[in-house]
This record gives structure tokens, C-alpha cells and sequence, in this order.
């Protein structure tokens, strides 16, 4: 069975606890499960976003606010396995080696952050290394990546297909900071990089142009590969 990573933003799962998009996403990735061994690392959207704010209101330190934050993201990946039923294993993974692990049970597996310093983006990268995934696909609310933020800058332009070199190039000026809201995190481009699995970026606002590209391989976003490819469909 072909293994997808999936990287689905908080901002689009959960933007707020009472606007969210599970009910949307279930049937989606209940779909794609049937056929796949998936993988799905949820993000802490914009209630992660509160509650940095809130502590770092407080004079509280970085690290602190970034643990804060996972505790967001696991708690918002416990709502996605509650939703989905005897669509996943039923527990988040807390690290990738128990992601592998739950995997053995041939269900979805979901988790949410890991390790300070980083976000979900890079703890979906790595699962995808560790995993051998054929594809990683991260779901966020652009179509795609642009060389420049499309939200600030009008002139942007949205790459169909990219290097890893190129990715790298464009987030590697981005700030680390607890909460920061990039395309990608400079740390999960770096691993994108040394992996080699290719990576597909996908506006996630409507959850069926995450189910046609994977059942389909019909989608509008950006290729981040060494060599031109359409990883989707599988
Ligand atoms: P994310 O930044 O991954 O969630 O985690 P998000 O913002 O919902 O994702 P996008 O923007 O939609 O793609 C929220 C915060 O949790 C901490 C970081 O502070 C991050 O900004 N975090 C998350 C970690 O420190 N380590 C992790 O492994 C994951």
C-alpha cells in the first residue's frame, strides 16, 4: 500500500474550536485511508495562536510558548481521531515512533507536534522520511508557494514546480518564532530536501481538492521535487 504524509494545517482544520472543518474532512481522509496507509500531523490553528499570545503576554519564554502550542495541536488531533471513528487508530502518536507503530494496525495515524523549535510541518517531514512515504502533501490555506507571501506582496508569483533548492531559497528567511504562520518551516524544507520524497502544496480551504488530488490527480498547487514529477495520483 502506497504511505502518504499529510501536513494538515490548524488554519484549515481548526481555525477557531467553534469554526472548524472536521465534519469536511472525515468522509475525505476516511476515503483516502481505504486505499492508503495515511498519515495525518494536525496543526494548532488559530487557538495554538491564542494561547501563545496569551503566554507570551505573561513574559513567559519561547520554548514554553512552543509546548504550549503542541499541547494545541494534540489536542486539536484528538478531536480529528474522535471524528473519524474506526477510520484511525484510535490514540495520537506522541512521537514518530509510535506513529510507526500504530501504523502496524494498517489504520490512519494521527499526531500533532513533538519537539519546541519547530512546527507540524517539520514533524510531518521527518514522519515522511522515517516512513518511506511515496509522497507528502501539506494542506494549507494557499494554493501553492509563491516567491514572495501572496497575502502581503500582489506581485507574487505561484511556482507549479519548484527544487528543493528553490523552497529553501524562498523560507529560509523566514523568523522562527512560537506561532509564526510560513507556507512551509525552513527546517521541514530542509528535510524535503535530504529525503527526496516529493512534496505537493494544496489550498486545503475546500477539503475536496485534497480528495481529488490524491484520488484524481487533479489539483492546482505547487511540485517541490528534484526532478519534474505529478506524484498524485498514487
Ligand atoms: P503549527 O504552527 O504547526 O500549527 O503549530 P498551525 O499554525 O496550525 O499550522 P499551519 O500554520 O496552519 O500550517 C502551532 C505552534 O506549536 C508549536 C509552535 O510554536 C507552532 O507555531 N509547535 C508545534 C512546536 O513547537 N513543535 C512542534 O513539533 C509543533
Amino acid at each position: 500500500m502506497k504511505k502518504i504524509v499529510i501536513s494538515l494545517g490548524g488554519s484549515i482544520l481548526i481555525p477557531s474550536v467553534e469554526k472548524n472543518r472536521i465534519r469536511q474532512y472525515v468522509p475525505v481522509l476516511a476515503e483516502i485511508a481505504r486505499g492508503h496507509q495515511l498519515f495525518v500531523v494536525v496543526g494548532g490553528g488559530g487557538e495554538a495562536r491564542r494561547y501563545i499570545e496569551a503566554v507570551r503576554a505573561l513574559a513567559i519564554d519561547e520554548g514554553t510558548a512552543d509546548e504550549i502550542g503542541i499541547l494545541v495541536t494534540r489536542l486539536n488531533a484528538t478531536v480529528l481521531v474522535a471524528a473519524m471513528g474506526d477510520a484511525v487508530y484510535p490514540k495520537v502518536a506522541e512521537s514518530h515512533a509510535e506513529a510507526k507503530k500504530f501504523a502496524e494496525h494498517k489504520k490512519c495515524v494521527v499526531m500533532g507536534g513533538i519537539t519546541p523549535g519547530q512546527t507540524t510541518d517539520a514533524v510531518a517531514a521527518v514522519l515522511a522520511e522515517r516512513v518511506r512515504a511515496d509522497v507528502f502533501i501539506n494542506v494549507t490555506s494557499v494554493d501553492g508557494i509563491y516567491s514572495a507571501d501572496p497575502k502581503k506582496d500582489p506581485s507574487a508569483t505561484r511556482y507549479d514546480y519548484l527544487t528543493p533548492r528553490q523552497l529553501l531559497e524562498i523560507v529560509g528567511k523566514d523568523q522562527l518564532t512560537a506561532g509564526l504562520n510560513t507556507v512551509l518551516d525552513v527546517i521541514a524544507a530542509r528535510v524535503v530536501e535530504r529525503s527526496g520524497i516529493p512534496l505537493v502544496v494544496l489550498d486545503g480551504t475546500d477539503p475536496e481538492n485534497l480528495r481529488l488530488a490524491v484520488m484524481e490527480g487533479k489539483y492546482r498547487g505547487s511540485v517541490v521535487a528534484a526532478k519534474k514529477v505529478r506524484p498524485l495520483p498514487l
